[in-house]
């Protein structure tokens, strides 16, 4: 059994064995309906409980997806109707039921300690679906959505990242690590990585360039991600915090810096960091990036069963 908390803690060749799990699955149920089974339903009668304790629509549906087709079931729990919330219940005793109930916990959360809190007590896997510091399965998917596209390991290609410096870029910062590829951050200066991440770059002898200029972020990138300059629960002064970022919104003129072939990617949801023009271009692959989330997120449930082939 594996918890998926956080890419810093998984070792490349692990994760490079769920991606390589991940192609073959995507591959060989081309033709098979959402709701089929993978050939053998290597999770038949697993349970995956999931608890979100923020809005979610791509993981919720795509962890959904993820154990049926490998022949389990899900069950989500609203965290307002628990003991765990309302009446005090401890980590702890709830840890305990899911681990009796359940066979794997998938959690979204605004605090990055609940995560261990719950480690420590589960005898089940834990998957971090996003929490203030990571989304590791966002951006494991991402990587593959890269290498799908542009059919290269990504260790090859220019990555380029504009906007905050939220979760989702401090997982691509430790994807960068454990899978050897350039990245440029393209940020204004008060919004640059904390020092914290700024250390861990600097402890792994990583090539993380940070550019206070975002065309500079931009020149020569085989890929741009972005994602919302305010996250869930971000809390700052919004109207302030949109206004620093206005020069990094991405549009034509900015994919204009990178390669001709550049491709660009965003999580989701978005809000006014990206123009049209470019979210709706040919450019952007958001809809295969968001489905490819099924087909990683099954290969990484396998990795936490210990069932990786
Ligand atoms: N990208 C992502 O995690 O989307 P949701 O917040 O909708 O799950
Ligand atoms: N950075 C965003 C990602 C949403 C999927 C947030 O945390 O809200």
């Amino acid at each position: 059994m594996k918890h998926f908390i956080n890419l810093k803690d998984i070792s490349s060749r692990d994760l490079r064995k769920i991606l390589i799990d991940a192609k073959k699955r995507k591959q060989s149920r081309k033709k098979l309906n959402n709701l089929d089974n993978d050939k053998g339903a290597p999770l038949k009668g697993k349970l995956l409980i999931q608890m979100f304790e923020k809005s979610s629509l791509r993981t919720r549906l795509s962890f959904y997806l993820a154990i049926k087709q490998l022949g389990g079931s899900t069950l989500t729990l609203r965290p307002d109707e628990l003991h765990l919330s309302k009446g005090g219940e401890s980590i702890e005793d709830t840890a305990k039921i899911l681990s009796n109930f359940g066979n794997a916990f998938m959690l979204r959360t605004d605090n990055d300690v609940k995560l261990e809190d719950f480690k420590k007590y589960l005898s089940i896997p834990i998957i971090n679906g996003l929490s203030p510091s990571s989304h590791p399965t966002q951006i494991l998917s991402d990587v593959f959505t890269v290498e799908e596209i542009k059919k290269k390991p990504i260790s090859k290609l220019n990555i380029t990242w504009i906007g905050d410096s939220n979760n989702v870029l401090n997982s691509l910062i430790a994807a960068s690590i454990k899978f050897s590829f350039k990245l440029k951050i393209g940020c204004p200066k008060n919004y640059q990585p904390s020092r914290n991440v700024k250390n861990y770059i600097k402890k792994n002898r990583n090539k993380v360039s940070i550019h206070y200029d975002p065309k500079k972020a931009a020149k020569d990138a085989d890929v741009i991600f972005s994602d919302k300059v305010i996250s869930m629960n971000d809390k700052v002064n919004k109207l302030k915090k949109l206004n620093q970022f206005k020069k990094f919104k991405i549009n034509k003129k900015l994919m204009s810096f990178a390669k001709k072939d550049c491709i660009f990617l965003h999580c989701l949801p978005r809000g006014k960091e990206v123009e049209e023009s470019v979210f709706l271009s040919k450019q952007s692959k958001v809809w295969q990036q968001a489905l490819n989330r099924v087909h990683v997120q099954k290969s990484i449930l396998l990795y936490c069963f210990g069932k990786l082939r």
